[in-house]
Parts: C-alpha cells; sequence; structure tokens
C-alpha cells in the first residue's frame, strides 16, 4: 500500500538555533515560523523488506544519495520507530519501508528543504499508523526527528515550536494563526545555488560556542511574545521589527561561535540595504530575513507585493520564487 504525502518550506520569524539535546532535535529554545505554499516536495512510502530510498530534483532527474543523506533518513526511522514506542504506537508498523522524494527545491540555500522533506515524510509515517490516527502534535515531533524547523510545518499558517519538559515527545509545533487569518507573501531571493558546506545540522551542535548564545534564548520568550501578538493583530511594523532582529541576531550568533559560519553573502547585505531604502521611500509594508544560507526572504503584505516582486525581478543575479502563506503537510493518497 503506497501513501503518498505533500509538505513545503516554512519561513521562520524567530529562528531556532541551537539544541537543549541534539540526538533527539530537541531545541535550546522556542521558535515560530510561517508555512509557505510553495516549492512543494512530496513523499511516497512503501513498506519493503529491505530499506529504499530514492530522490528526484526539480527537473525529475534521480539524485545521487550521499552516505550522509541515507544515514540521516535511517536514523529518522529509527527514532520515529523510538518515539512510537514511547506512546505504545509501534506494532503494526513495517519493519523496513521505501521512501521515494520529489523535491522542487534546491537543496542547502537557505529554503529549508529538510524541514519539507522530514515533516512530508512524518504525514507519510504517520499513516503507516494503523487504528487511532496520531495528533498533529505527535506528527510534529515525528517531523522535528529528522529536522528540527520540520515540527512546524504540521500545521498551516503561523507555527510556534514550543518546549513543554523533558524526553523524546518534549517539543512540538502549535498552530498561532491559520494561513486565512493573514495570507502575506514570501518573495525569496536566491542568489547562490552554491551548495553550504555546513549544514544547520552540524551548526545547531557549536552554537553554545558563541559568547552570543545566552542572551539569544534570554531574548527568545519576549521576541516569541511580541511576534505572536503581532500576528494575532496582523501589526505589520510589529512583526518586522522583532523578525528582522531576531535573524540578525541568529546569524550573529553564527558569526560568533567555533568555528564560525558565515551563511550571508555580500549579495545579501547589498539586498538588504536596497530593500530597506525602498521600503523608506515608499513606504512598504516588506520586511528581510535569512535563514541558514544567503537567501533572502522578503516577507510582504498584499499592498507591497507588486513593489517587491519589481524590486526582486530587478536582482538579475538572482533566482526568484514567489510563495505564500501556506497550509500544513498533507496526505495526498492513502
Ligand atoms: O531544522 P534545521 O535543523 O534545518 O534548522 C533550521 C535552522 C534555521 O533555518 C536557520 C532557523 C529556523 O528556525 O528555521
Amino acid at each position: 500500500m503506497s501513501i503518498i504525502a505533500q509538505s513545503s518550506p516554512n519561513i521562520a520569524l524567530i529562528k531556532y538555533w541551537g539544541n537543549r539535546d541534539d540526538e533527539l532535535r530537541l531545541p535550546a529554545a522556542d521558535s515560530l515560523s510561517m508555512v509557505l505554499d510553495f516549492p512543494t516536495v512530496s513523499a511516497t512510502v512503501d513498506s519493503s523488506e529491505v530499506l529504499s530510498i530514492r530522490s528526484y530534483d526539480h527537473d525529475g532527474i534521480e539524485k545521487l544519495q550521499t552516505e550522509a543523506s541515507v544515514d540521516r533518513l535511517k536514523k529518522h526511522w529509527t527514532l520515529t520507530k523510538k518515539f512510537l514506542r514511547s506512546i505504545g504506537r509501534t506494532q503494526e508498523l513495517p519493519e523496513e519501508i521505501s521512501i521515494t522524494i520529489h523535491s522542487g527545491i534546491p537543496p542547502s540555500i537557505g529554503i529549508a528543504s529538510s524541514a519539507a522533506v522530514f515533516s512530508c515524510l512524518a504525514e507519510a509515517y504517520a499513516a503507516l499508523v494503523r487504528g487511532k490516527a496520531l495528533t498533529r502534535e505527535e506528527v510534529s515531533i515525528i517531523g522535528r526527528l529528522g529536522s528540527g524547523s520540520g515540527a512546524r510545518n504540521s500545521f498551516g499558517g503561523y507555527v510556534a515550536l514550543e518546549n513543554h519538559g523533558e524526553g523524546i515527545g518534549s517539543a512540538y509545533g502549535r498552530q498561532i494563526a491559520s494561513e486565512e487569518h493573514w495570507m502575506l507573501h514570501d518573495i525569496i531571493l536566491v542568489p547562490s545555488r552554491e551548495e553550504k558546506k555546513v549544514g544547520s545540522t552540524e551548526g545547531h551542535a557549536k552554537a553554545t560556542t558563541s559568547p552570543l548564545f545566552a542572551e539569544r534564548i534570554r531574548q527568545i520568550p519576549r521576541r516569541m511574545r511580541e511576534c505572536i501578538d503581532a500576528i494575532q493583530r496582523k501589526d505589520f511594523e510589529k512583526l518586522q521589527t522583532v523578525s528582522e532582529e531576531d535573524s540578525l541576531d541568529m546569524h550573529h550568533v553564527m558569526e560568533t561561535q567555533n568555528p564560525p559560519l558565515r551563511y550571508l553573502s555580500d549579495a545579501t547585505h547589498r539586498i538588504i540595504d536596497d530593500i530597506k531604502t525602498l521600503r523608506d521611500r515608499e513606504k512598504l509594508q516588506v520586511l528581510f530575513t535569512m535563514d541558514a544560507g544567503p537567501t533572502v526572504h522578503l516577507i510582504c503584505t498584499e499592498d507591497s507585493r507588486e513593489a517587491v516582486e519589481a524590486f526582486a525581478g530587478r536582482q538579475k543575479d538572482c533566482i526568484m520564487f514567489k510563495a505564500k502563506t501556506g497550509k500544513s503537510s498533507h496526505l495526498v493518497e492513502k
């Protein structure tokens, strides 16, 4: 029986950086993001005699599996079974599975491709469990076990990843507001398709070596409150202030950890400077934010969309993606 699930990236407004448990991807602090509707990833999962993994890129070309990516998928499956055992739900799971992934997202450039892939697999794995359906929180936990930020795709719209106590199931998503509550656009500018050398899994593990990390953790509860309030009231200026503060702060932590991680490029900084000038001049509602890569996400309201898209279109050396607030990971077929 094939199960097909679909998911997409999310863009963090309050970033997740650093873990209290690297193995279980339990975050050091809460975070919050907007789920996007594009680009999408789909995964087909079947029971199988042996674990088999196939993956295709946005042009439908089969990708060579690196040992590291196979190990990550294997580990996720093992941790998924461990979590399901902890809630008494493993009995009917197949011992091994075959996984086929079709991804429309260029990997490793700051468009959350792993969040999309692992939240998609979480959706499919949850559907393998017979009997009573898993809760959305449980699906979120399974996503988190492959990619911490993937926990924020099991609800639509605006989703917080929050910590609750200890143990494998102690961090999961909560919907702050649905996609219908406030539709925002994310005009994504990719200045370079070069894949990053150090991924976020490795980066999280070194976050505590930054002298700025402890202060970041102290600031997060306030930022979370401000961000949640801004979303609930649809207060764009407040959202802009807190999310830009948090994105730049995360990059300062990354740049001062050991070894330092410099994800932002000259092109990133130029785009930020230019969008600030344009925003002041034309009174646009647009904010910038960057995840683990040079890619700039320009999040804007419907009223400012045209001007932001025109700005993005003028960045001749960048690839542009247009996305907006999207729905949760979901099953396509079972
Ligand atoms: O889920 P991970 O391990 O790929 O970490 C994501 C980290 C950031 O994208 C930089 C921030 C975030 O909250 O998405």
